[in-house]
């Protein structure tokens, strides 16, 4: 008997070809969802203008429908269709798309996104992911995707395919390996005169000062990006910040050239290196999680650059347990 190759089982990780994304395209094409590799972190997407598509994105995560969704759309013309782009988020889109920035922009009144993903606000959140299987997607879905990343609600973020298979059972997921950037994107305010940073992220402040100037900082009684305000990135075991010594029974979250002594150790960056440790932190803390210690101690990690979005996870990943 002549054998077929038997389709791909949906909990298994596809390779990224033109086959599976074309099939991708057509899932989000009939409202259906699909996790992808985007160089932040996984993505769990569908289509950003169907109502049905953006609820089952709440449901398949269980995340409380007041934190809005961000969209991501091939470039900023695609984002102009939905959002108001000024001259300062057009120099920002201009220099980091496509790339690991989101722009909340006012929506435009006849922006076809639906009401769900910007949780009835009257702003859109927008990104042009750079990573060529999540612009292909969005090219073969043709239309925008909304998507938060792909764990479910207050969980780590998935920086591998396996880490989305593993917590979001019979989604179908394009493996497109690790994600390069580790951390979710910065997220900023445009929406005012001065933009404001809602959430640091990959994409160091200093970059974008550069560009536009000062960020405001989101606590002058503007509305914050509301997932800031709920519980994140809890993992299984409890995280102990800055620490100086490891306990017996705890594993370590190192960083740089001289780790602490302790039984179970996984090294941020041995070389000290903040691009490093923002690509391996969530990988990390996901290893970590899984061991057999009763609490995971991590080291002083610095905070600038990329250490302010790093260090703003860990916070609230020990807070958040
Ligand atoms: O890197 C990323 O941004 C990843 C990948 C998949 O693109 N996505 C991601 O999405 O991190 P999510 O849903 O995990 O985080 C989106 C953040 C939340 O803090 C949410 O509150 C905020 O963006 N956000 C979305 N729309 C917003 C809006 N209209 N106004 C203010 N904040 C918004
Ligand atoms: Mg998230």
């Amino acid at each position: 008997m002549a054998s077929r190759a038997s389709p791909t089982p949906p909990s298994s990780p596809a390779a990224p070809t033109p086959e599976s994304i074309a099939y991708a395209g057509e899932l989000i094409g009939a409202g259906r969802l699909v996790a992808f590799p985007t160089e932040t972190v996984y993505g769990l997407g569908g289509n950003a203008t169907d109502d049905h598509a953006v609820a089952a994105i709440f449901a398949a995560k269980a995340r409380p429908t007041i934190n809005p969704l961000i969209v991501h759309v091939a470039d900023a013309d695609q984002a102009a269709a939905h959002g108001m782009l000024d001259e300062r988020s057009r120099a920002l889109a201009h220099a980091f798309w496509p790339g690991p920035l989101t722009l909340v922009l006012p929506r435009r009144p006849d922006c076809t996104v639906s009401r769900l993903a910007s949780a009835g606000h009257a702003t859109v959140a927008i990104r042009a992911p750079a990573h060529p299987v999540a612009r292909a997607l969005i090219a073969a879905a043709g239309v925008p995707i909304a998507a938060p990343s792909a764990n479910p609600s207050g969980r780590l973020s998935p920086t591998l395919a396996h880490h989305v298979a593993d917590e979001l059972v019979g989604v179908f997921v394009i493996d497109g390996g690790p994600a390069t950037l580790g951390l979710e994107s910065t997220v900023v305010d445009a929406t005012g005169p001065v933009p404001m940073l809602l959430r640091a992220g990959a994409l160091d402040r200093a970059a974008i000062e550069a560009v536009v100037g000062p960020l405001a900082a989101p606590d002058n009684g503007a509305p914050r990006s509301p997932g800031m305000l709920l519980g994140h990135y809890a993992p299984r075991r409890p995280l102990r910040l800055g620490v100086k010594k490891v306990r017996a029974d705890e594993a370590l979250l190192a960083f740089g050239p001289t780790p602490l002594a302790a039984t179970t150790v996984r090294n941020l960056s041995p070389r000290g290196d903040l691009i490093e440790a923002a690509a391996n932190l969530f990988a990390m803390l996901h290893e970590l999680e899984r061991c057999s210690c009763t609490a995971i101690a991590v080291m002083p990690v610095p905070d600038h650059g990329l250490g302010e979005a790093i260090n703003d996870r860990l916070r609230r990943a020990a807070r958040g347990h």
